[in-house]
């Protein structure tokens, strides 16, 4: 028999919450096709950081590896300074396991509610998936402060783009483009202040676009793709773009088709020599932590790419399925974290 073997590292606030329902989907669509699944939980986060003053303690990245995926709930915590677990556990693993495909699926599913007149402004639908680049640009932590504290104190955060991680990341997101019905491409970016890495990024994509001559391609800068996809959503495809401006354009995205509490994303290595890592968009959000108001579905979707990424796309697209039969009944229903997993794994049954 088929074994998935999960690492799960739930985290803070409703990470747990909507974990838990990831997996009672994850299961219930696992049984009816034969798979075995067993779970690891690694117990990280704030709570542990507080007790121990670690986020990410030695040999747990050893452990996590040995998985053949992770699912993540959320981090981070009020308690806990701005981006220590950020830095020191999310982006950590993300780094380790070169995760350079950060994919953010963007559709917009029948009977749910886009703030943008969608009759209006795609009638077409919105589908789109935004390829970001998961293990540089910003990210990286390459920058300093001098003489901080002080009026003549100076900071810098150095963006780091290399030939060799822009080229894997265009790469993958021209052979995603071809996979699918539209074959278009578009680079977000901001060639014209951020010339060198500009420059790269472009280059990139017209060389590597010579292996894919079916897809089209275009360019929009990061400010003015902001403006097509409340203006224009229905335009985009697949859009490829570094490490800071995905993080920024998914959030809109999101939004976009529907909110946060959908937006499903896989850290994905490509290439299998790490164990891709599948979360929420969203964040742990105290406020609502515990009282079982959070929508799992986000964490569900993300289940789906999981399955995908294993090898599963027909399981993929069963869960996809139950997601979208759920979503087009829920109207105005308020149900609970718990309640709405349930309904979509019994769908799943
Ligand atoms: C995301 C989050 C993270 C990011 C933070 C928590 C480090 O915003 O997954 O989009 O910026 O990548
Ligand atoms: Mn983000």
């Amino acid at each position: 028999v088929q074994r998935f073997d999960i690492g799960v590292i739930a985290g803070d606030g409703i990470g747990p919450e909507v974990v838990g329902q990831g997996l009672a989907v994850l299961r219930a669509v696992a049984q009816g096709a034969g798979i075995e699944v067993t779970t690891t939980d690694y117990d990280l986060g704030a709570k542990r950081w507080h007790r121990t003053g670690e986020a990410l303690p030695e040999g747990t990245l050893d452990e996590l590896r040995r998985h053949d995926a992770i699912l993540l709930g959320a981090i981070g915590d009020p308690s806990v300074p701005s981006g220590v677990l950020e830095r020191q556990l999310l982006l950590t693993i993300r780094f380790a396991f070169d995760h350079y495909v950060n994919l953010r699926p963007a559709r917009l599913f029948p009977g749910v509610r886009s703030p943008l007149d969608v009759a209006r402004v795609a009638p077409e639908g919105i589908d789109f998936v935004v390829v970001r680049e998961g293990t540089e640009g910003p990210y990286t932590g390459n920058g300093g402060a001098l003489r901080v504290g002080t009026p003549a104190e100076l900071a810098t955060e150095v963006s780091v783009n290399t030939r060799y991680g822009v080229e894997r990341v265009v790469r993958d997101a021209f052979a995603r483009a071809q996979a699918r019905p539209r074959k278009h491409l578009t680079l977000v970016h901001k060639h014209n202040v951020l010339s060198y890495a500009g420059h790269l990024w472009r280059r990139t994509v017209e060389e590597v676009g010579a292996e894919f001559p079916d897809v089209t391609t275009a360019y929009q800068h990061v400010d003015a793709a902001t403006i097509f996809l409340a203006t224009d959503p229905g335009r985009f495809d697949v859009i490829v773009t570094d490490n800071l401006f995905g993080d920024i354009i998914t959030d809109l995205a999101a939004a976009v088709v529907g909110g946060i509490g959908l937006a499903a994303s896989g850290n994905i290595n490509p290439d299998g020599t790490a164990p891709s890592m599948f979360e929420p968009v969203h964040g742990s959000a105290p406020d609502i932590a515990g009282q079982g108001k959070a929508d799992p579905t986000a964490t569900i979707l993300s289940v789906a790419l999981m399955l995908d990424h294993l090898g599963r796309p027909d399981l993929a697209a069963a869960v996809e399925e139950a997601v979208a039969a759920d979503l087009a009944e829920r109207a105005d229903s308020v149900r609970s974290t718990e309640q709405i997993g349930a309904d979509i794994a019994a769908r799943l049954r």
